[in-house]
């Protein structure tokens, strides 16, 4: 694989960069994309059914029974060679923050550490709809369920309300301080990866923008065309677990 000359020095010279990631960085591990699942199985729902509290409380087991489909993948999949590039890359360069708007543990099972900023919560956290006391999962990974399958969720021990998955949804606010943090690290970086992400979902999506305002190089990796690409310095077309490995490689023994 070619890269372009200048896209290797920004790297090269870079001491901050941040990583934003998307559902395309976990699509080798097994997991759909959610545009993908939304095309496939789930294709008769559409993102606010799933994925808002209103979808919620007018059909709780059929929200529940979507994300209890995609936890079952998730606790099935292992990271990828793109999940294990970043956590590499880490080690490359002086500082590097991690932002994703996955709601699995990939990065962190590759090796990325615990101070990964994640802008819609986290899959294995559920909490009650009610009171929004967490609640623990039974131990074990269940059968995956067919995709389309309802499930009743839990009810919470202490007040009995329906347990929610810990992620966050259409007209929910972002986990208390992540995007605060995201856009500073933003707003301080050199270089701003943005992998496998459609762009679509704010404020999410805004980060590349708040990046490339402030004069870092903004580097997309993605198989196809986003609303990202007239913002992005560079485009690099294909998959993340191809790519990302590939450009390390290459970038360990650049001379500038
Ligand atoms: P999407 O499903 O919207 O987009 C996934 C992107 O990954 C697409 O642009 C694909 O082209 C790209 N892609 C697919 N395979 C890839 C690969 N192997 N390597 C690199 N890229 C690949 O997922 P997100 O952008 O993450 O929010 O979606 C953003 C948010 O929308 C999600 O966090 C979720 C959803 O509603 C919430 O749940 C709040």
């Amino acid at each position: 694989m070619i890269f372009d000359g200048s896209l290797l020095t920004h790297l090269h010279n870079a001491r901050h960069i941040v990583v934003f990631t998307g559902a395309g960085v976990s699509a080798e591990s097994g997991i759909p994309t959610f545009r993908d699942a939304q095309t496939g199985l789930w294709t008769h729902h559409d993102a606010t059914d799933l994925a808002s509290p209103q979808g919620f409380q007018r059909d709780p087991a059929l929200v529940w029974g979507w994300y209890e489909w995609r936890r079952m993948k998730v606790l099935r999949a292992e990271p990828n060679p793109a999940h294990l590039a970043i956590a590499d890359l880490a080690g490359q360069v002086e500082r590097l923050t991690l932002v994703t708007q996955n709601v699995d543990d990939l990065h962190e099972r590759a090796g990325s550490g615990d101070d990964i900023i994640h802008l819609h919560g986290s899959i294995h956290q559920p909490r009650c709809f009610a009171c929004a006391r967490p609640y623990a999962y039974p131990a074990g990974i269940p059968d995956e369920p067919e995709g389309g399958r309802r499930i009743e969720p839990p009810r919470c021990s202490h007040c009995n309300g329906r347990i929610r998955p810990g992620v966050v949804w259409f007209n929910e606010s972002l986990p208390e301080g992540a995007w605060a943090k995201a856009k500073q690290a933003g707003g301080d970086c050199d270089v701003l990866f943005s992998v496998g992400t459609s762009s679509l979902v704010w404020p999410a999506a805004l980060l590349p923008g708040i990046a490339a305002q402030r004069g870092a190089t903004v580097i997309q990796v993605n198989p196809d065309e986003t609303d990202l690409d007239d913002v992005a310095h560079y485009n690099l077309r294909g998959k993340a677990g191809e790519l990302l490995p590939a450009l390390l490689d290459v970038l360990r023994k650049f001379v500038p």
